[in-house]
């Protein structure tokens, strides 16, 4: 079993790619990553002399080195994590969402026919339907909750998940879609809240929060979104959407001052900055489908996983005082030369 991890070299990927080498020591797991900012090849390098893993710097919207690598590899299974995925940087810089997001899908999935009608996954999010008030806690999004966006970022996602649907009715192309909501854990990218808090707080620098910080977010530890992953492209039905969410719903203000309280550092380092543009209000998942359909549930309540995220900052500070002086960008470089992309 070959299995292609394209993003792999980013947050949820690098989790996805060490949670599968680990439980399956038979398969072979491909990772391509294109090594934008939110790429960090160091993250792989604990995996990285395995038999049984190979990185393959490659843009998914590359279309020539795309199907020459699936002519090589001739995968099994393709699970799409590539993605701009900052919804800030979408705001500033809509394009480059729409290129990897969109194109990028339809060049993987055009891949997929290519070679062998293969299984395809697209690791879709929540955010594709829109936001839910904060006064109406009875709502929850399931997977017939219509589409209805907010941002180029939350746009560029659905849009591929429509794609990704249009090849399953128009070709017959063997997909699921998962929708997950916010995920938190280690390797998380310190340009996002929770790392962001973290390790600014570390720091002993302002923590910035948007608006007053009521916004509602569900969060999910990172590998009980790898083993939501792993079971739908084992077992989950084709053609299928599944929403993975952990109940737990937070504010982004009570999730900044438990970091502090973790840490030991005082509120008053919390500062309210403008709010994002169309920031959404709340998010909250149902979950019941993937529930009763293949038997997942989160395993990591929010206490555990936010205390072994927070000792993961701390046992692992060279990672991001690397990502924070720019120095992993040299990684690749530093690792292989001048070795040219495929
Ligand atoms: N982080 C979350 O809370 C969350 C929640 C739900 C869904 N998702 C989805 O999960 C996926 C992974 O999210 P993440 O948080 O790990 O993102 P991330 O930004 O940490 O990682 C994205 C990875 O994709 C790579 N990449 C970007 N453009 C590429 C391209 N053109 N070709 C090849 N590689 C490219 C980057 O180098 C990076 O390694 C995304 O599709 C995102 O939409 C994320």
């Amino acid at each position: 079993m070959t299995i292609f991890v394209t993003g792999g070299a980013g947050f949820i990927g690098s989790n996805f790619i060490f949670y599968m080498l680990k439980k399956y020591q038979s398969y072979k797991i491909v990772c391509i990553d294109k090594l934008t900012y939110a790429g960090n090849l160091s993250t792989l390098e604990p995996v990285m002399n395995y038999s049984n893993f190979r990185f393959v710097k490659l843009d998914i919207c590359d279309r020539k080195g795309v199907y020459e690598l699936f002519e090589e590899e001739q995968p099994d299974i393709v699970v799409n994590f590539a993605a701009e995925s900052h919804v800030d940087r979408s705001i500033k810089n809509p394009e480059i969402f729409l290129q990897t997001n969109i194109i990028g899908t339809a060049i993987l999935m055009d891949a997929c026919r290519k070679y062998g009608n293969i299984r395809y996954h697209q690791v879709s999010t929540d955010e594709v339907y829109g936001d839910l008030p904060l006064d109406r806690t009875d709502l929850f999004f399931t997977e017939n909750t219509p589409i209805h966006t907010s941002s180029p970022y939350s746009s560029s996602k659905a849009s591929a998940d429509l794609l990704v649907l249009a090849y399953y009715k128009t070709y017959g192309l063997p997909v699921t879609i998962s929708r997950c909501s916010n995920n938190y854990g280690p390797y998380h990218f310190p340009e996002k809240l929770i790392p962001l808090m973290i390790v600014n707080a570390l720091n002993n620098k302002l923590l910035p929060v948007y608006g007053e910080g009521i916004n509602v977010r569900d969060w999910l530890y990172v590998e009980d979104h790898c083993k939501a992953i792993d079971l739908i492209i084992h077992s989950g039905i084709i053609g299928e959407v599944y929403n993975i969410g952990g109940h737990n719903e937070m504010k982004n203000i009570d999730i900044v001052k438990i970091i502090c309280k973790e840490l030991g550092k005082p509120e008053s380092l919390i500062t309210f900055v403008e709010d994002r543009r169309g920031h959404d209000m709340r998010y909250a998942i149902d979950p019941t489908k993937i529930y009763t359909e293949l038997g997942w549930l989160p395993e990591t309540t929010f206490a555990e996983g936010i205390r072994k995220t927070i000792q993961w900052y701390l046992d692992n500070q060279e990672w991001w005082e690397d990502i924070i002086s720019g120095e992993y960008q040299n990684y690749y470089k530093k690792m292989y030369g001048n070795l040219e992309e495929v």
